[in-house]
């Protein structure tokens, strides 16, 4: 099996389960209870959450351990109408959807206005007109909600950019750094940024936890109701392997950043190299060549090429790619970023997405792999027009 799809998920390290297996085992107690084996859990959270908050340069009274990327989202979108008295909120179209749903579920039960800032052909938010439409609104009123790289194409905001922006206007900004977090130093020491989302299964550390950063100058309420756990933002005893996992896992790829991310940029560069050679005519969505985070490439098939199976079978030959947002797949509809993108409807479009653990030969069997399905596909007649 060949695994392009760690934009979508993650092989758990290993290093990250043996961290964990303590804590399914024979560490079991309630974090919450005051004995022994209760304490155990309590300090194996708390040394986790200062895991997470030192590579974020932040403290750990602003780092809530939640059920990953998507509870962090809604927490911090929900709460800063709720609690912070947000009116309006500026996000951009090719967001994840759990910021995309999010505004729009917030738009029908409060007086809550959605600005979505244009693409830059590149793919890239338009942040010259971020600037102008908080010129107009009412400061301290809007939040700006913006992903640090987009999972679909891997274009990259500058976040420091962004955040000066939203302090000149006194806007409140939240990110998404699902992608980036274990991938990029993000200094909070440094960067204004109000609320910051993270998960642990993007970065090779277990599925369904994360961690909400709220910067300390803000309280907002809890999304559930139901017991006092992270310090009352989060009731619900906590998930104890999971945190410990993300800790771990934390860890572990801060520790080996430049390393892994030297031979992830590389393996990208070799696919781009590679299937630019086989396949002139395939090109690449967003700003691959840019501003773009160095595990995620998105390549667009255009109808020329009779690439409509071609997702298919490579995973008949064991290769396993995506084509578009993994948290839409199984689900028959189109990609909201490539059609943000204003990408060809005809075209085929696959995200391939590499890990530390991709080599060079691996890409080779993809690429050969490509070429063979495309060219059996143009010996084929084409099916009549109905
Ligand atoms: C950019 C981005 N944000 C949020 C999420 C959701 O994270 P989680 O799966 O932890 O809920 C994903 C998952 O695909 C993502 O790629």
């Amino acid at each position: 099996m060949i695994y392009f799809d760690n934009a979508a998920t993650t092989a758990l390290h290993a290093g990250v389960l043996e961290a964990m297996m303590p804590y399914l085992q024979n560490n079991y107690g309630n974090p919450s209870s005051i004995h022994a084996l209760g304490r155990k859990s309590r300090a194996a959270i708390e040394k986790a959450r200062k895991t997470v908050a030192k590579h974020l340069q932040a403290s750990v009274g602003e780092i809530f351990f939640t059920s990953g990327g998507t509870e962090s989202t809604n927490t911090a979108l929900w709460g800063a109408v709720r609690n912070l008295g947000v009116q309006h909120i500026i996000s951009s179209p090719t967001e994840h959807h759990c910021v995309l749903h999010t505004i729009h579920a917030i738009e029908k039960y409060h007086p809550v206005q959605a600005h979505f800032l244009p693409l830059l052909p590149n793919g890239h938010v338009n942040l010259q007109r971020l600037n102008e439409l908080l010129t107009i609104l009412p400061p301290g009123r809007v939040l700006v909600s913006l992903m640090h790289a987009n999972n679909e194409i891997g274009n990259l905001l500058p976040l420091q950019t962004v955040s000066e922006i939203c302090v000149k206007h006194n806007a409140l900004f939240h990110t998404d750094t699902v992608q980036t977090f274990g991938y990029y130093a993000i200094d909070l020491s440094r960067i204004a940024i109000d609320f910051l989302t993270g998960s642990a299964h993007k970065f090779h550390g277990p599925k369904g936890i994360g961690f909400l950063y709220i910067n300390h100058r803000h309280h907002i309420d809890s999304m559930l109701q139901g017991g006092s756990q992270e310090r009352n933002m989060r009731a619900g005893t906590e998930n104890l392997y999971g945190i410990v996992g993300l800790g771990a896992a934390t860890e572990l790829a801060y520790a080996n950043l430049e390393t892994d991310s030297r031979h992830i940029a590389m393996l990208k560069q070799y696919f781009m190299q590679q299937i630019k050679q086989a396949l002139p005519q395939v090109t690449f969505n967003g700003d691959a060549e840019g501003q773009s985070h160095y595990k995620v490439l998105n390549i667009g098939f255009p109808p020329e090429l009779q690439a409509d199976l071609l997702l298919l079978n490579l995973d008949i030959a064991g290769i396993c790619a995506s084509g578009g947002s993994a948290c839409s797949s199984g689900v028959d509809v189109g990609s909201h970023v490539l059609q943000a993108l204003g990408v060809h409807p005809q075209s085929v479009n696959i995200r391939f997405s590499f890990s530390k653990y991709n080599t060079i030969a691996e890409i080779d069997t993809a690429i050969e792999t490509l070429c063979n399905v495309l060219r059996k596909a143009a010996t084929k007649p084409a099916p009549p027009l109905v």
